[in-house]
């Protein structure tokens, strides 16, 4: 069932468009400053060798069953069930919402498609790629995590932006998982995106956690400064804040313990 857009992206930009307003009245931001602000192009990072591909995943996820339609653009925009299989994703239910706006004219770009894909609760992808260490100690408590394959989450989905340039997406916090153990090396919980927009370059870029009720959030913290993705993308501190996004407790999701969190994608 779609989730109520307006509802979803008000209350976020209620917040922040009070906050503006008060930066503005203060003197702090002036409105050259502001635009620069707003139309700061969201910093790119690589693909990643799991984007899903026909062929190349575990098991073939198609919501929608037309061949001419890639598997990458066949699900919906909530990752945290199936349709046609009776269970749910097991983790922390997120809800993302926000805008895709142009970086040169900070106007909304309706009718883009976004495609999302990550691992698993347990930081396992559905990519036959995915065939890294199948078990693991958590670097803090040092209990023993299994990179499991969850056959009731989605794994990838596509949002198309409205008139507004607004999209969605429901999916679950994905694991943490380890890159070079002996190396101590893993990557951040992350969300992939690929972004399809008519009049711009398609834009790839990931975007990670922060918040008191995301599962690892220190560590997770912890990570981003070392992570490889972000390192090799040649990210400044100030590029690599503004690619996490902050998750709170979301009132309309209270029943299923649901964190919301918004970002713009200016592209
Ligand atoms: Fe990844």
């Amino acid at each position: 069932m779609p989730l109520p857009f307006e509802y979803l992206s008000r209350r976020t930009m209620l917040t922040r468009s009070a906050g503006l307003v008060g930066l503005i009245m203060s003197g702090l931001f002036t409105y050259t400053s502001l635009a620069a602000l707003l139309t700061k192009p969201t910093p790119e990072q690589g693909l990643g060798p799991f984007f899903p591909d026909d062929r190349d995943e575990v098991d073939a996820i198609r919501e929608n069953p037309d061949p001419n339609i890639p598997i990458s653009q066949a699900n919906d925009q909530d990752l945290t069930f199936v349709k046609g299989r009776k269970g749910k994703a097991k983790g922390q239910v997120i809800v993302l919402s926000g805008q895709v706006l142009d970086a040169k004219t900070s106007q909304p770009i309706p009718n883009t498609t976004l495609i999302m894909w990550s691992a698993s609760a347990s930081g396992r992808y559905n990519h036959k790629g995915d065939e890294g260490t199948n078990s693991f100690p958590h670097p803090k408590t040092g209990k023993i995590i299994h990179r499991t394959h969850d056959e009731y989450f989605q794994y990838w989905g596509k949002a198309v932006t409205n008139e507004q340039g607004e999209y969605w997406f429901k999916t679950i916090v994905p694991g943490f998982y380890p890159i070079d153990l002996r190396a101590g090396l893993y990557r951040p919980s992350h969300l992939h995106f690929k972004i399809l927009s008519p009049n711009t370059p398609i834009f790839v870029t990931q975007l990670y956690f922060r918040g008191e009720e995301i599962p690892n959030n220190t560590l997770n913290q912890e990570l981003l400064p070392n992570d490889v993705v972000i390192l090799d993308a040649g990210l400044t501190p100030k590029e690599q804040q503004a690619v996490i996004v902050d998750y709170a407790p979301d009132p309309s999701e209270k029943k299923a313990n649901g964190l919301i969190g918004h970002f713009n994608f200016v592209i």
